[in-house]
């Protein structure tokens, strides 16, 4: 059995920020279902949207949030998220994140704010177009130098011990309910183990993989939403699956997703026969907010009989394309296509799932004990389609704010921490619903 002041489940982004800041509070125990660097963050290829330029501002960055959530985002989440982004930009720098910066002749380089769908001004902060990987690389780095935080990888967490779950009087999900820890299989061993902790963080992120095309990883099985579901946990927003409108087109393209901030940078759709569409579903035309652009796409396939659409940009000089987009330019030539000097075919796949556990605007579950943060969260910002960038900020935003909220209800709830049975294989029963997932990528 182990016992932390702090259970971290999932280590992309929110965990892993999250498990830096608890450790200065007291001991942890990130639990991860496989390699600790294994997680969607690894793959965010465009960045991190945030207002840090003066031709910026909260208002727009808020008013841009809530028009790609076609009106149904929660406002004052939104606020929430967009005012905090700076500062939780700033840490994530003093952590060791290395993003681009921009020479500016004369003066002070600043970072480069790339240009995503829905944005009305430049704010992704991105370290070329690899930015996830850079960031899970800071953060596994700096959490690897604090002695207080244990990484269990491959260990896969299959259930909450909770209240509701021990003791009959008490209804799963009810404002008695609270979370103890939870129970991980250990997939190496193959035994089941037990983690209890005052404050359970849930950081597992989507569901991208119950789909057949998806940008997402192998490990976005949306296991941990399910696992708070069966908990009472309540869930929210789980129809609002973002479809990102460009993924590579090929066979054995296994998810490879280009990033929009290639649109970004005057990427232009177009249909096999070199004409443009866009302009005939939004204003803003290639670069509308993603949800458009994804079934405008699907739209013009279905009425070509066509299997994908061109994304092109080679209106910019080679060298400026390999420079801004080095994995991309790399990737697109290794299945064939010279991005540099030809349209290369996409297609729209699964890629966001913006529902999830419902939390207020500091991370609370319905179950006390139980946060949840980054994309396993429903937190209100993403309403029906999330803004491009804005999911490594929520990530940031809300963990930091989850943190916050863990360490006040921690000292409350504190002797409460029970003598809980082990797992009982006994009460595993075989599913009698017949579900064959396959992915034939
Ligand atoms: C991308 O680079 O297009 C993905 C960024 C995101 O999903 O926000």
């Amino acid at each position: 059995m182990i016992n932390t002041d702090f259970l971290v489940v999932g280590s992309g982004i929110a965990g892993l920020s999250l498990a830096l800041r608890a450790s200065e509070k007291g001991s942890v125990a990130v639990v991860t279902k496989r390699s600790l660097e294994e997680s969607s963050t690894k793959y965010a290829q465009g960045g991190i949207a945030s207002v840090l330029s003066e031709e910026d501002s909260f208002d727009l960055h808020i008013q841009d949030t809530l028009e790609a959530g076609a009106g149904l985002c929660h406002e004052d989440a939104v606020r929430v998220l967009v005012e905090n982004g700076p500062q939780r930009i700033k840490e994530l720098m003093e952590w060791g994140a290395k993003f681009t910066f921009r020479e500016n002749e004369g003066e002070m380089s600043t970072l480069d704010l790339g240009r995503e769908g829905g944005h009305s001004r430049r704010r992704i902060v991105h370290a070329a177009d690899l930015t996830g990987l850079e960031v899970e690389r800071a953060l596994i780095k700096e959490v690897a130098s604090r002695h207080n935080v244990h990484i269990f990888e491959y260990h896969m967490a299959i259930d909450f011990i909770t209240r509701g779950k021990l003791e009959e009087d008490v209804p799963l999900g009810s404002p008695e309910d609270t979370c103890f820890g939870i129970y991980a299989l250990n997939t190496e061993e193959g035994t089941i183990e037990t983690f209890l902790s005052p404050a359970t963080m849930l950081a597992t992120g989507g569901a991208g993989k119950v789909y057949l095309y998806t940008s997402n990883p192998d490990v976005a099985t949306g296991d941990g939403v399910a696992m708070a579901y069966r908990a009472g946990a309540r869930i929210a927003d789980m129809e609002f699956i973002q479809f990102h409108p460009t993924c590579l087109f090929h066979p054995e393209a296994k998810s490879f997703l280009v990033s929009e901030a290639v649109r970004g940078e005057g990427g232009i759709l177009k249909l096999k026969d070199g004409s443009t569409f866009m302009e005939n579903y939004h204003h803003l035309a290639s670069l509308a907010p993603r949800d458009i652009v994804a079934r405008a796409i699907d739209n013009e396939m279905k009425k070509g009989g066509d299997d994908y659409v061109l994304l092109d940009i080679t209106h910019l000089p080679g060298y400026q394309i390999r420079e801004r987009f080095p994995n991309i330019y790399k990737e697109c030539l290794s299945f064939g296509y010279d991005m540099t000097d030809e349209p290369i075919p996409v297609v729209p796949a699964a890629h966001y799932t913006c529902g999830g556990v419902l939390t207020d605007l500091w991370g609370r579950t319905n179950i006390k004990g139980l946060f949840a943060c980054g994309e396993a969260a429903c937190t209100g910002v993403h309403g029906a389609n999330r803004l491009a960038s804005n999911s490594l900020l929520e990530a940031l935003v809300y963990s930091e704010r989850a943190f916050r909220a863990a360490c006040e209800e921690r000292v409350e709830r504190s002797p409460e921490i029970l003598d809980v049975p082990k797992w009982d294989t006994g009460k595993a029963v075989n599913s009698d619903e017949l579900v064959v997932v396959s992915h034939n990528w």
